[in-house]
């Protein structure tokens, strides 16, 4: 069995304080294998705030497997944002924008969607995607696989169309022909769990999209403070969802999937 602790949209800056500390129990009790966090470290790519993400996510043992979001590049510095707009984040976090995990059980890949001339929306790049492809082509391995990025592959509530993904469908055509079996994301601050083969109806085999939510920022938008928790067994896999309520994390809602591959 392996555990993933799957955070987003952190938006250290922005951050309650009592929140980060049950969180910090919280992921201490769990004591997940890997803890993966899809995007938006920081409110506004300064770097105290990415000094602060680090600083909360070195406490931790487990490998960390992090992307950036569209807040973590700068948003009013027009020269930091066309020049390098991940210099910030890059102090802290890995240089290399594909970042990979493998073990005996485990495939997971992250990449980074953000671009400096869009807002708001993500895009992989032609580039990203032939990474994707020779990344996930294990015929023969049976391990679980993990795509992650900030931007999301289906329309969610409280989004506009416009934040979709650019090359969803070609990513979407390479997670099926890769066998990928969840596909991790965050930007909409919100929880949501949902099989891409209804917003892909030529998708032969479920792919799994899990949101998660925002765990310790006050950006929630009326939403719960949430994270998700994966366990990846033999012949299924379970996404756990694990709420803010009085005080501390508690596990409030749950979907459990047959392994498909
Ligand atoms: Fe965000
Ligand atoms: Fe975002």
């Amino acid at each position: 069995m392996r555990l993933i602790a799957h955070l987003s949209d952190l938006h250290f800056g922005t951050e309650v304080h009592s929140i980060v500390q049950a969180l910090t129990r919280d992921l201490k009790e769990a004591h997940p294998h890997v803890i993966l966090v899809s995007g938006d470290l920081t409110q506004r790519a300064r770097k105290y705030q990415f000094a602060q993400a680090a600083d909360f996510l070195n406490q931790f043992e487990a490998p960390k497997l992090v992307v950036p979001g569209n807040h973590d590049i700068p948003l009013y510095s027009l020269a930091h944002r066309l020049i390098n707009p991940l210099a910030g984040y890059h102090l802290y976090f890995p240089r290399d924008l594909e970042s990979h995990y493998s073990d005996e059980h485990l495939m997971i890949l992250g990449l980074n969607s953000t671009h400096p001339l869009r807002i708001r929306r993500g895009q992989l790049s032609h580039r990203q995607l032939e990474f994707m492809q020779n990344f996930f082509h294990k015929p023969h391995s049976h391990q679980f696989r993990i795509f992650m990025s900030h931007h999301p592959f289906m329309p969610l509530p409280r989004h506009f169309p416009r934040d979709l993904m650019i090359r969803r469908k070609k990513a979407v055509t390479i997670f099926e022909h890769c066998k990928v079996n969840i596909v991790l994301g965050g930007h909409s601050h919100k929880v949501h769990v949902d099989n891409l083969q209804g917003h892909y109806p030529l998708l032969k085999r479920p792919i799994i999209m899990v949101q998660a939510g925002t765990a310790v920022s006050r950006r929630t938008f009326r939403q719960p403070h949430a994270y998700n928790l994966i366990r990846v067994s033999p012949h299924q896999f379970t996404i756990e969802t694990r709420t803010y309520v009085s005080g501390s994390f508690v596990g409030t809602d749950r979907h459990v999937f047959p392994r498909e591959d």
